[in-house]
């Protein structure tokens, strides 16, 4: 199965448009350098995010319904096979979303759309989970 990549969800106006669209993904970056549970996510990330941050922001245009920004530079989105190469467990979905609605609230003062958005960005993070956490060692190999 593939990501539901471009699922009906015509947000980019309503949200207020491309400015609107750069300052989401500049406060969800900004999140994910700050907030001590996206320090694994983080690290699957180059050094520099100024590159994914201008994927990211081609992206969500794309997916809010704005224009078409991100296939034709990189072709179909394909974000689940994209994200095959790192491992993504419910930890990490956690900490992508967590990262995801801090810069939601921080940018977006509509209460019902930033609901609406953060329930469809959950729905892509879930579709991204591809592999189970490591079980834990038995608590004898702990001591
Ligand atoms: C579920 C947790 C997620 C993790 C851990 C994750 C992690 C990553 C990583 C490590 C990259 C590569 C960035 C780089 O090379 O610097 C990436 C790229 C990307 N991610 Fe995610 N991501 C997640 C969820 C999402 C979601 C929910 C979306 C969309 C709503 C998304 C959209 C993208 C896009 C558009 C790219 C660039 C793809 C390209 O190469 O063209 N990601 N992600």
């Amino acid at each position: 199965m593939d990501a539901p990549t471009t699922p009906p969800n015509p947000h980019y106006d309503r949200f207020g448009g491309q400015d609107a669209v750069q300052r989401l993904v500049d406060a969800f970056y900004r999140a994910m350098d700050e907030l001590p549970q996206a320090r694994t996510i983080r690290a699957m990330h180059e050094v520099d995010l100024g590159p994914t941050r201008q994927l990211l922001t081609r992206y969500l245009s794309e997916w809010m319904g704005g224009p078409g920004l991100y296939t034709p530079e990189r072709g179909a989105p394909r974000l689940r096979r994209r994200h095959m190469p790192f491992a993504i467990d419910a930890a990490a979905r956690d900490a992508w979303m967590a990262c995801m609605r801090q810069a939601l609230a921080e940018t977006c003062t509509d209460a019902g759309l930033r609901s609406e958005l953060e329930a469809a960005f959950r729905r892509v993070a879930e579709a991204l989970v591809n592999t189970q956490a490591a079980p834990a060692p038995p608590a004898a190999l702990n001591d």
